[in-house]
């Protein structure tokens, strides 16, 4: 089984590529520049993988190759806080361009890849959630994150015909960088998602779930 992880240097996406491994899969993993514990992870490493540009598409293109994917998890992203009293909007943009766009440009390029019944994971945030928006600001985030899951629910529809199935992922309040350390441990999260994935069926393609195996409100 191959199963491709973009953003697998750090935090939940590593996490992903260790116990993947662990299992016996072969697990490509990508990152920007610094591989870091992605090496020991037991994964292979396609480096200068930049979600956010064409040329690092095209990095992550030329080194699969013709490797044909059965699991692609786009777990990248990225997160910085805006509110009414500090509204940036370049970060704003450059979240929906890592967040929303990255996983778009990543699963365009790669879907040639994946084979009937091959299953695809975005790792999107309960932040999206419009229904679950109770503390408003974060205004980047939520905006990248829920247009996120528009698309996902777009590419779900779109690649049912192939066989193709589509999970939206919530992994909880992990302890990375991005949380500053607050959180369940990543190893948590990633086992929770790779439940999630493993259930994922074109019966249940197109939803939004939390890594506990629950769906969560659009
Ligand atoms: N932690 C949480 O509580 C939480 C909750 C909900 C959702 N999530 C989501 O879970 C995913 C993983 O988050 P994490 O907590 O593990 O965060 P993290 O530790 O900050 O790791 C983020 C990962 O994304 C990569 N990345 C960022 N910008 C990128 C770009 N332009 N191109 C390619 N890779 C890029 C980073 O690579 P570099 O090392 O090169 O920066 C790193 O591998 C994210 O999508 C996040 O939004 C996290």
């Amino acid at each position: 089984m191959n199963i491709l992880i973009i953003g697998g240097n750090r935090g939940i996406g590593l996490e992903l590529c260790r116990q993947y491994a662990t299992r016996g899969a072969r697990v490509l993993a990508t990152c920007r520049n610094a591989p870091g514990l992605l090496r020991e992870s037991g994964a292979e490493i396609l480096d200068g993988v930049d979600v956010s540009s064409a040329r690092g598409i095209r990095k992550l293109q030329s080194g699969l190759g013709k490797t044909p994917l059965h699991l692609l998890i786009h777990n990248a992203g990225k997160l910085t806080r805006e509110n009414l009293d500090d509204m940036d909007f370049d970060r704003i943009e450059n979240q929906f361009i890592v967040n929303t766009l990255g996983p778009l440009r990543v699963i365009h390029a790669l879907y040639d890849h994946l084979l009937p019944k091959s299953r695809i994971g975005i790792v999107s945030s309960r932040m999206g959630s419009l229904g679950d928006n109770t503390s408003g600001g974060m205004y980047g985030y939520r905006i990248s994150k829920a247009a996120v899951n528009a698309a996902g629910v777009s590419l779900a529809r779109d690649l049912e015909p192939m066989k193709i199935a589509v999970a939206l992922l919530h992994p909880g309040l992990v302890a990375t960088d991005m949380t500053g350390g607050r959180g369940i441990p990543p190893s948590k999260a990633a086992s929770g998602l790779i439940e999630v994935m493993d259930q994922l069926t074109l019966a249940n393609t197109g939803r939004f779930w939390h890594a506990e195996g629950y769906e969560l409100p659009w």
